[in-house]
């Protein structure tokens, strides 16, 4: 079977670095436009379809991003593994600004958003499994990616998606570590769900961007998160080039 990976950018990644351009395509979906056109290019030599999650230029927050249209449209074009890469704070200790993680849970904390595609016109109920909501081959293999490169990627977490598109409280991220979360993000849900619903191979790619609301002392400034996502994100380049090329 042949095999198509696409990249979903997240804040820090609009565009990728060293893509070889090839084309872009405009799709509308039974949901609507994705967020943005779907870029279609090689990667150090492997053949992907690049999608910025939040448009570009980046201006879809979180919750307005038609996650039904994103993943519809690459289903469309032949996608058959996602790498979703996302902005997230750290909660748990080791979830160190600047550091890359790969999360192997998640805990759902939105609401209102448009989160299955089966829901109408259905011939049954549908239920999908969701035990392992990230793809285990597809984590292995950024994982391995990390060693290669010789980057620290932490293995496994949880990630606590949040609505946004504002910050937690101090009060909410010690509930949501309560809760047993150690990273937390605005986008993770119900993007990993609705690929699982298409049998879409994915798995995440978080970005430290901060500390959580209330692991550190005075307030997340944009700025902070701005220079941290820099450092990140030159990590992530050269874990995704030894990705594409393993
Ligand atoms: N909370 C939720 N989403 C985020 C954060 C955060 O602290 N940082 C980056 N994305």
């Amino acid at each position: 079977m042949s095999s198509l990976t696409a990249i979903i950018g997240g804040t820090g990644l609009t565009r990728l670095d060293h893509l070889t351009l090839e084309g872009r395509q405009a799709l509308t979906t039974p949901f609507g436009a994705p967020s943005a056109e779907l870029v279609f290019g090689r990667l150090h030599g492997q053949a992907l379809v690049f999608l910025a999650r939040h448009g570009d230029p980046h201006i879809v927050p979180p919750h307005k991003v038609n996650y039904r249209a994103n993943i519809w449209a690459l289903r469309e074009v032949g996608v058959t593994s996602i790498l979703a890469v996302a902005a997230v704070g750290g909660i748990g200790a080791a979830m160190v600004p600047g550091k890359i993680a790969v999360p192997d849970q998640l805990i759902d904390y939105t609401y209102g958003r448009a989160h299955t595609f089966f829901e109408d016109d259905l011939d049954a109920v549908t239920h999908i499994d969701f035990s392992r909501p990230y793809t285990p081959w597809l984590r292995e293999k950024l994982l391995n990616a990390g060693k290669v490169a010789g980057i620290d990627v932490i293995d496994g977490g949880v990630y606590g998606c949040t609505q946004g598109p504002r910050l937690e409280t101090p009060a909410e991220i010690t509930r949501m570590e309560r809760d047993g979360c150690h990273l937390v993000g605005m986008t993770g849900m119900p993007e990993a769900a609705l690929a699982r619903e298409l049998d879409i191979d994915y798995a995440c790619c978080a970005v430290v961007a901060n500390w959580a609301a209330g692991k550190q002392a005075g307030e997340i400034t944009l700025a902070e998160i701005e220079a941290n996502l820099v450092a990140g994100m030159a990590d992530l380049a050269t874990v995704l080039q030894h990705w594409v090329q393993s």
